[in-house]
């Protein structure tokens, strides 16, 4: 089965192609211009996808030496995400689908992220806790099959991915934020700034606004005319990204001691984190489980992992998508794309 992947939920325009199980080609363009307004700006975002759609999916196929002709299924995400950005992707792909009679298969974005660690030899074993964290998501989920999943938590307020970039934005760091927080955090020497993170009622929720508060509360009173030395920013970041890696550590490590499980799994843009990796896995060392993380081209978004999800819907039979048509509601982040039995 030849599967071509399709992503624009947001910045990145990305194809890819899993033939036979093996990601052939995954091409992820991302766009530029929105690090010079420190955000995304979707109408923008929607006219950038709008030019490169077309000449990535043709180098997708290229560098996977396939034909269109020769592709069983489209795949495309199709929410949560910029309704711009994704409208794009969709009535490409659906065009696409329509026009040479190919299956169709809308993805729910996060379900993509969650199969970013299924891309790895080996996947994670089920019943698995993963934790996806980007700019848009913040979810801790217990993923017990390819048809049945639960979320246990998710953000109340800004997701991690969100606060890394604004803090970033409060230091002039540039866009996005967690890279240039983690580079800086790097040059800390002191490690002595902390920064308090609130532990949210429900017991698996995250919140990241009132960090990103204090951060700027510290900045207001020590930098008031908002120059920050260099070093004093690498402090900042140090105590910053300690407080947000350890808000999800914490709740994934309560998780861990709450469920039973078999693996634990990482994904989305803020799964890159260095720190976050290091003390994911040694918290599933701590309780003997394999640790999937996922390569770092499947961790921000990307068509192999929308690819990847539509292939485990199709093995595992399932024929009902949950969406009749495309984009019955943007009112929750959820709403919009097929889901399986959610409890
Ligand atoms: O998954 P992604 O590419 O796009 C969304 O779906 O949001 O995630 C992008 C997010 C941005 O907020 C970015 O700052 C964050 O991932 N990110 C990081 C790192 N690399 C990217 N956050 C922390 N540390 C990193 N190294
Ligand atoms: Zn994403």
């Amino acid at each position: 089965m030849i599967i071509l992947g399709i992503e624009t939920s947001c910045d990145e325009t990305s194809a890819a192609v899993i033939a036979e199980g093996k990601v052939t080609a995954n091409l992820i363009y991302t766009q530029q211009m929105h690090a010079t307004y420190g955000g995304v700006i979707p109408e923008l975002s929607s006219r950038a996808h709008l030019l490169k759609i077309a000449p990535l999916v043709r180098t997708a196929l290229t560098k996977a030496r396939v034909e269109l002709k020769d592709v069983d299924v489209i795949a495309v995400t199709a929410g949560p995400g910029l309704i711009g950005s994704l409208i794009v992707g969709y009535t490409f792909a659906q065009g696409l689908a329509l026009s040479l009679g190919k299956r169709f298969v809308p993805v729910n974005h996060i379900e993509g992220h969650i199969y970013s660690g299924f891309l790895m030899n080996p996947p994670p074993e089920f019943p698995a806790l993963i934790l996806v964290v980007s700019g848009g998501h913040t979810l801790l989920l217990n993923v017990r099959s390819h048809s049945s999943y639960q979320i246990l938590g998710t953000t109340i307020d800004d997701a991690a991915g969100e606060a890394f970039d604004k803090v970033a934005k409060l230091m002039n760091l540039g866009y996005p934020g967690g890279p240039a927080i983690q580079k800086s955090s790097e040059n800390a020497v002191r490690k002595n700034l902390t920064f308090p993170i609130a532990d949210v009622k429900g017991e698996y929720n995250f919140s990241y606004s009132g960090l990103k508060t204090s951060v700027l509360r510290y900045i207001q009173k020590h930098f008031p005319d908002e120059v920050i030395p260099e070093q004093e920013q690498s402090e900042i970041a140090y105590g910053f990204q300690e407080s947000a890696v350890g808000a999800l550590i914490a709740k994934t490590k309560l998780a861990l001691k709450q469920g039973s499980y078999r693996s634990l799994s990482v994904a989305g843009g803020v799964a890159a984190n260095g720190r976050l990796r290091e003390r994911l896995n040694e918290l599933a060392e701590e309780y003997k489980l394999p640790f999937v993380v996922p390569a770092f081209e499947y961790c921000t978004d990307n068509g192999a992992m929308i690819a990847a999800r539509a292939a485990s819907l199709i093995q595992s039979g399932i024929k009902e998508f949950g969406i009749q048509e495309p984009f019955p509601s943007f009112k929750s982040v959820f709403a919009d794309a097929p889901l399986i039995k959610r409890s």
